[in-house]
């Protein structure tokens, strides 16, 4: 890890000066650039060590832009101006670019994505785990075009498994890990067309509980689809739409408790106090479903009934790592990609700062030299933040100027599109008289639309670990999953497998050095 730069402790000196007083001298720079350099010449011993563990986070419609917003975010929650705060994933040694389009699609949806990351194969919008030969809610053009994901070859090779993620666990992201699926929406049977069901198809939530079996540690929303049409819910009694919604009649839960081996422990939790109860020693496979559909944003979240992501991905951390070969673990920061849809920065920010929490954590549970990590989204939104602020601005702030055009202030955080658009008396409206800073405030769009979308442009990907060089420049979105195996050595290609170890020695022979080196060098 990178020892740790200067730490900046502004606080109150803010509302005196803007610049933070040691940023005067061009020596702080200096030294600061200097402590960089020095880290990245020490890059040049890589790290071809045979990755034991891979963590996969993946921030759902965390653009580049979100990122940058999100330092400054954390930055200012820790009483700092912000632009100069390290995320956790700002550490990673390695950045590469990824391009996010679908075979059919330009600007991308999460499911073709999560085929692309997870299962190395480009797809269609709206389908998971099939090739581009599969047609979106089209049940027939299925068959033979499945694809598989890491998580399977982590499972077949002998690794424990886990999703852990606060979306629903049949959502678009983690459904491509386990599930076949012409369309993303058929998260029950409830939601599946008849023809879909005629022709044999299985609903998303069937797969996972059916498909791998073994999967160690499943953890995220999604409990109505696991039980009968109307089953009332254990949390939420009153409430018709958090009822079971299953047509079939399937108790999912019992099912996935019989397919475990008797000897074995297996816990089902609904709530975070009995999560946090359990004894992640004496726990074999875990399945907890904490809420109806998807878990609350972190800001509204309940901290009696509901975990933390951070919380989840410790559990499942101190599962998974009790096997001796290692683990897969798949973490979505799922509601990013939420909050922006609805035009609420504020709560996709604080997902995405929740994440990077998460991503620190891991990273303390976990050693560089066996474990390979990789942060990434699957595509990016039309969120955008300007207007020449200051230097420690809010990042929920006013830009320092009225438009010169219809002499209204505006908010430095806006959309392309979204809901935020709003029009009073004929004039955009004057955000001096709304609270811009609330949890729920919508930004502006230039274009109303009730959901804002995606954003076509590359996303980032981070990544530390064994092999995190060979993500190092622009990527198709698919090689992902191919670099992770091969730092595993669970994928097709194990080249170096025989020659390196395990947990063995952090330098390489001069030899393999030099031949990992080569093919940068050819490429640069
Ligand atoms: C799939 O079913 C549709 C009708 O829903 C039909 O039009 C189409 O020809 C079928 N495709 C294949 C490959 O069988
Ligand atoms: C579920 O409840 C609705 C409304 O109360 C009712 O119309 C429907 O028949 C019920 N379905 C089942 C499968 O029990
Ligand atoms: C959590 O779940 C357990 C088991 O169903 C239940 O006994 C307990 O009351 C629940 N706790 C909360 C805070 O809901
Ligand atoms: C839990 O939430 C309550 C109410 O919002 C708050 O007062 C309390 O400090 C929180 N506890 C923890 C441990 O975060
Ligand atoms: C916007 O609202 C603020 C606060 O009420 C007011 O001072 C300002 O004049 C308004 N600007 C315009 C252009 O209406
Ligand atoms: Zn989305």
């Amino acid at each position: 890890m990178i020892s740790p730069l200067l730490v900046l402790a502004i606080g109150t000196c803010l509302t005196t000066s803007l610049v933070p007083e040691k940023e005067k001298d061009p020596k702080y720079w200096r030294d600061q650039a200097q402590q960089t350099l020095k880290y990245a010449l020490r890059l040049q011993n890589l790290n071809t060590n045979v990755a034991k563990n891979v963590i996969m986070f993946l921030g759902d419609g965390m653009g580049v832009s979100t990122v940058t917003a999100a330092r400054i975010l954390k930055g200012q929650l820790h009483h700092s101006p912000g632009e100069e705060t390290r995320l956790e994933m700002d550490k990673f040694p390695y950045v590469a670019l990824s391009k996010t389009y679908n075979t059919n699609a330009q600007v991308p949806d999460s499911a073709g994505t999560a085929t692309a990351y997870l299962c190395g194969v480009k797809a269609n919008e709206g389908t998971v785990g099939v090739s581009a030969a599969t047609q979106r809610s089209y049940c027939n053009t299925t068959q033979g075009n499945e694809v598989t994901s890491i998580l399977r070859w982590a499972k077949d090779a002998g690794k424990s498994v886990g999703i852990v993620t606060t979306t629903r666990v049949n959502h678009a992201t983690p459904s491509a890990a386990y599930a076949h699926s012409a369309d993303r929406d058929w998260y029950s049977d409830n939601e599946m067309p008849p023809e879909a069901l005629n022709q044999g198809c299985k609903d998303i939530a069937y797969q996972l509980m059916h498909n791998i079996r073994d999967i160690e540690v499943i953890m995220g929303g999604g409990r109505k689809y696991m039980f009968p049409k109307n089953r009332t819910d254990v949390e939420y009694d009153i409430d018709e739409k958090a009822r079971g919604t299953r047509l079939d009649g399937l108790n999912l839960i019992d099912i996935w408790k019989s397919f475990k081996p008797r000897h074995k422990h297996s816990h089902y939790v609904w709530n975070r106090t009995e999560l946090l109860a359990l004894d992640p020693n004496t726990v074999d496979y875990l399945l907890g479903l904490f809420e109806p559909g998807d878990m609350q944003y972190e800001l509204n979240r309940n901290n009696m009934t509901d975990p933390s992501l951070s919380e989840m991905v410790d559990v499942a951390i101190k599962i998974l790592s009790k096997n001796p070969k290692g683990f897969f673990l798949l973490v979505e920061g799922g509601r990013i990609d939420h909050g922006h849809h609805e035009g609420k920065a504020k709560q996709a920010l604080h997902e995405a700062v929740e994440m990077d929490q998460a991503i620190g954590h891991a990273g303390s549970m976990t050693s560089l030299e066996d474990t390979m990590t990789v942060v990434t989204a699957d595509h990016s939104h039309v969120f955008t933040f300007g207007g020449y602020t200051p230097r420690g601005n809010s990042i929920f702030g006013l830009a320092p100027m009225v438009s010169d055009t219809d002499k209204k202030p505006f908010t430095s955080i806006l959309y392309g599109n979204g809901p935020g658009y709003k029009v009073v008396g004929g004039e955009r409206e004057n955000v001096s008289m709304v609270d811009y800073a609330h949890n729920n405030y919508q930004a502006q769009s230039a274009v109303p639309l009730r959901h804002e979308t995606h954003g076509g442009e590359d996303v980032a990907v981070f990544a530390k670990g064994p092999m995190a060089h060979l993500l190092h420049g622009v990527h198709e979105q698919n090689y992902i999953p191919h670099v992770m195996a091969y730092a595993a050595c669970i994928g097709a290609n194990r080249d170096h497998c025989a020659s390196a170890s395990s947990s063995g020695s952090p330098s390489p022979g001069p030899l393999l050095l030099l031949l990992a080196l080569l093919p940068l060098g050819i490429l640069f």
